[in-house]
């Protein structure tokens, strides 16, 4: 059964997809070991709780250093076991010595559809309000293994979204949450699990 460490910043709403998931079976062969929030306040250390799982905050501001925070949460992670790290609304950055020790083994949503609206400044809201900035018809979210860039790695699935006239960064986030992040992201999990897919060569392929 593979472990799940899930890494959240807020409300944790693809915690709860995953957590839906497992208990109606969609995602089989796996379990969620840990979530680990950057942030005492992210309501989704409430969800963990209420579903049984272990909960923590590792706060940077509590560790004394960036370095120290990076050496706390990748001790929390080696500690949990974790066979898969999954960023779910996690807005930390993660370090080289992460990434490399999960090679392949993380990975993370991202709420548009990867080459585009992708890197450094685009999170949250922002990557809505550029979409609709720039007039596209089409959005969507992306699962991707995390590499040592900002959005890089190996695309696992995308799902396509249409952007709606009206819509404002608030309600296409909500739209692309829903139709897209909550569904792609317990199927890749599920795919993880089952041995379903590998990477070469930067690309993730069926088994
Ligand atoms: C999602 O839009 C996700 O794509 C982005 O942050 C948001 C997290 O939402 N990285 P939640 O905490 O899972 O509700």
């Amino acid at each position: 059964m593979l472990k799940l460490a899930v890494l959240v910043s807020g409300g944790g709403t693809n915690l709860q997809a995953i957590l839906d998931s497992i208990a109606d079976g969609r995602i089989t062969n796996a379990r969620i070991v840990t979530v680990i929030s950057n942030n005492k306040n992210a309501y989704a250390l409430e969800r963990a709780r209420r579903a049984g799982i272990p909960a923590q905050c590792i706060c940077p501001g509590d560790c004394g250093s960036r370095e120290r925070f990076y050496d706390a949460l990748l001790e929390a992670l080696e500690s949990s076991g974790a066979d898969l790290v999954v960023l779910a609304g996690c807005m930390v950055v993660m370090p080289e010595k992460i990434v490399k020790k999960y090679e392949n083994r993380m990975i993370n949503i991202h709420p548009a559809l990867i080459p585009s609206f992708c890197g450094k400044d685009y999170y949250g809201l922002r990557v809505h309000e550029a979409v609709l900035g720039r007039g596209v018809k089409v959005t969507g979210a992306t699962v991707h293994f995390v590499d040592q860039g900002t959005d890089t790695g190996p695309i696992i699935l995308q799902k396509a979204v249409g952007v709606r006239p009206g819509d404002t960064p608030e309600t296409l986030q909500r739209r692309v949450m829903e139709e897209a992040e909550w569904v792609i992201m317990p199927q890749a999990i599920d795919l993880i699990a089952n041995g379903k897919i590998k990477v070469e060569n930067g690309l993730v392929t069926e088994r």
